[in-house]
């Protein structure tokens, strides 16, 4: 079995029954990671198995900080000895650094799980802060706006999504401007 098929049937098992519209948003993400085959080439592959893996901290039977990148980054590395790509992919997914602060996780996220090149971390932001909790296209600005609206301004999350918008913008518009130019 291939990772992308090992990825999608794993999060199909976390996901599907116990959340279905989060299973529904992941394989959105995962066909956004596969569109970017022509800037990703042989690391696609990679992007698509971080992407169907990227939420799999909210699966209940998993849930330990509450803190789902980390949950999930750590689900991946103790129980199925992941690559440790996918792992800092899945730990650091739309600039979750920020809402590790507000979360008081900081030293935790970021001396167990270092960061990824760049180009990949950017490409997962991308496709996560470009598909809707249902899995369709958003424009950044309409999924930005969506979380604000569904979690309500005083909430940990809208403040931390407050705080990594300029990363997330910077990590869209560089993966729209290498799609652009086809690099
Ligand atoms: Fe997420």
């Amino acid at each position: 079995m291939g990772q992308v098929e090992w990825a999608h049937g794993l999060a199909k098992d976390l996901l599907a029954t116990a959340l279905p519209r989060r299973w529904a948003h992941t394989q959105g993400v995962a066909a956004r990671a596969m569109s970017l085959a022509p800037i990703l080439g042989d690391e696609t592959d990679t992007l698509t198995v971080a992407a169907y893996l990227h939420d799999i901290g909210y699966a209940p039977n998993l849930v330990d900080t509450g803190f789902h990148p980390l949950d999930g980054a750590r689900y991946l590395r103790d129980v199925h000895q992941a690559d440790d790509t996918i792992c800092r992919l899945v730990a650091h997914h739309s600039c979750a650094v920020n809402e590790a602060l507000e979360r008081s996780l900081f030293d935790e996220l970021t001396v167990e799980f270092d960061e990824e090149q760049p180009v990949l971390v950017q490409a997962l932001t991308y496709c996560d802060m470009t598909t809707g909790p249902d899995g369709v296209h958003l424009d950044v600005t309409e999924r930005l706006a969506e979380i604000h609206s569904r979690y309500g301004p005083e909430h940990l999350v809208s403040r931390s999504i407050t705080a990594s918008t300029p990363c997330i913008l910077a990590a869209v518009r560089e993966i729209e401007r290498l799609m652009a130019v086809g690099a």
